[in-house]
């Protein structure tokens, strides 16, 4: 059976599930959030020390102010009420992308990173603000810097997941099939399950399916 470490996430389809529902998308988020915190749960449970959740993706920045904004505040809301209790769960949070965000918003970030630092249970890495292009980017332009010879093994110490091993499996909710710029150089291995249910309506049933169905795979990682 495959070792499991690492889940990594891409949450999709609160939009849809807003607007079917309640005929708006930010109420799709806020449910959304509720799937969160079951997967987080259940991350523990399974004692998964990575789980990596795409929340907001550079290209993000395009939709209308009013989403984003209610984006961020769903955030924060959420960091404030609920950072004891994922502290006292043991949870590191780790933000990876750009903390380009509100004074206030980025302050709590790193405070909440500082505080779960030595978390032992589970790491969430939160992708904010998370492009793997511009993450890609700029790994080269550190490797560059330092003088380092070009390898793969230095390349990986300048990325936003440096200490991170690459996921095992990425769930894609929301019943599209693309990455839209998830960890492209770290998902080269990952096993891949595209879920149709939107991701207000994922729940811990369908994780514990599909951690089951990994852990039959056989991964040949070129071999045969
Ligand atoms: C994913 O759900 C969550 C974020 C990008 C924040 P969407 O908001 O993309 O939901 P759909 O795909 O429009 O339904
Ligand atoms: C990917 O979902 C980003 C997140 C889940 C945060 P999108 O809904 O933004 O992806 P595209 O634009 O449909 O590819
Ligand atoms: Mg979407």
């Amino acid at each position: 059976m495959n070792p499991l470490n690492h889940v990594a996430i891409i949450m999709d389809g609160n939009g849809r599930w807003g607007i079917k529902k309640k005929n708006s998308r930010n109420s799709g988020h806020k449910e959304g959030l509720k799937t969160v915190e079951k997967i987080i749960k259940q991350a523990v449970k399974k004692k998964i020390s990575y789980l990596t959740l795409y929340a907001f993706s550079t290209e993000n920045w395009k939709r209308p102010k009013k989403e984003i904004d209610y984006l961020f505040r769903l955030l924060e809301n959420f960091l404030t009420k609920k950072l004891n209790e994922l502290h006292k769960n043991k949870i590191k949070l780790k933000i990876i992308g750009t903390k380009n965000f509100s004074p206030k918003l980025n302050r709590l970030l790193k405070f909440a990173e500082k505080k779960t630092s030595n978390n032992k249970t589970l790491q969430i890495n939160l992708a904010l603000n998370y492009g793997s292009k511009s993450e890609l980017i700029d790994a080269l332009r550190k490797l560059k810097n330092s003088n380092r010879k070009i390898t793969e093994k230095n390349l990986i110490k300048y990325l936003q997941t440096s200490n991170i091993p690459d996921p095992d499996f990425l769930i894609r909710t929301g019943n599209t099939k693309r990455l839209s710029n998830f960890l492209l150089w770290q998902l080269a291995y990952s096993e891949i399950f595209f879920e149709k249910k939107l991701w207000p309506d994922f729940n811990e049933k369908d994780f514990n399916k599909i951690v089951k169905e990994y852990k039959l795979i056989k991964r040949n990682f070129g071999n045969v």
